[in-house]
């Protein structure tokens, strides 16, 4: 696997930081995680704002111009043979002394990226769907930045995977819904998909872009409102999203039923469409 570190293309085995990185010592930093369909990017011009806007909350300069993020990204998929991958871009604020504040002045920054095999979730799981728990959200108030430090995401995911299941669903302040510890979360109910709105407490999800566009151009009934805990428990149909899991259906919350306890007709039609359109937005790049 070759992987980019600062300028330079390498193997992943010779890749090597210091261990005075912010990123190591204090997390700070902001990452990307960037779907190639084909060999082409999924959404570039999306997930590089989004990294702006994530740079932007931890007040750190972009090191590189969206042409030159756009030429490291070529190359790299170039020099990784897989035909889907995901790009993991990182960048942190740099080597320094330790001291919580920035450095003074400010030094370069760290930039990290990998491309991994694109591995979508298999047929099997596409017709079972998946398990879910809930979870009080314990994340701090920024959550719309994609921040390098994930503990409480960690620990969250961490307690779907300890009872079975594959995502956690955050209820923030006992009362409503987030997104889960990795994905944004849609709820169904009486045909109508609800989704929470983008503030600071979840994370703009590119997919979940995807799916309220791919929702207006069908005339399927959508509404992005704040969605009560209880609706949760309620729902039809759970539905989670993200880049690496694209559509999901959750069947079970908490160990009971979801609905039907099957996969429904939303989450059919969404996952039928959202594969339409991707396949169309690489025909046409
Ligand atoms: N995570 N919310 C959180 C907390 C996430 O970590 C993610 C994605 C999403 C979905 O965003 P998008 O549709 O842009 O992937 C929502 C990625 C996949 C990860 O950390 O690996």
């Amino acid at each position: 696997m070759t992987i980019y570190l600062n300028g330079q293309y390498m193997p992943i085995e010779e890749a090597k930081i210091s261990v005075l990185d912010r990123g190591f010592i204090f997390g700070d930093g902001v990452y990307e995680v960037i779907p190639v369909y084909s060999r082409k990017v999924f959404r570039l011009d999306s997930h590089l704002f989004r990294l702006q806007h994530s740079l932007d909350g931890i007040k750190l300069t972009n090191p590189h111009s969206d042409s030159e993020w756009t030429a490291i990204i070529d190359e790299l998929i170039k020099r990784n043979s897989v035909q889907d991958q995901y790009l993991y871009l990182h960048i942190t604020r740099g080597v320094a002394k330790r001291d919580h504040a920035f450095p003074n002045p400010p030094v370069k920054p760290t930039v990290f990226m990998m491309s991994n095999p694109l591995l979508t979730p298999p047929a099997n799981l596409l017709q079972s769907g998946v398990g879910a728990v809930s979870a009080s959200d314990n994340r701090w108030l920024r959550c719309d930045i994609k921040a390098i430090a994930l503990l409480p995401n960690v620990l969250l995911r961490q307690m779907a995977v300890d009872a079975g299941c594959a995502e956690t669903i955050l209820i923030r302040d006992n009362s409503f819904m987030t997104e889960g510890a990795a994905s944004n979360i849609f709820v169904v109910k009486k045909g109508k998909l609800l989704a929470p709105p983008k503030d600071n407490l979840m994370l703009p999800g590119i997919t979940y872009d995807v799916v309220l566009e791919i929702a207006a151009a069908n005339d399927i009934p959508h509404e992005v409102r704040r969605i009560a805990a209880t609706e949760v428990y309620d729902a039809d149909e759970l539905l989670l999203t993200s880049s690496t899991k694209e559509i999901l259906a959750i069947t079970t919350l908490d160990g009971k039923p979801v609905g039907t306890g099957k996969p429904g007709e939303m989450f059919t039609r969404l996952y039928k469409l959202y594969q339409e359109f991707k396949h169309n937005v690489m025909r046409a790049s």
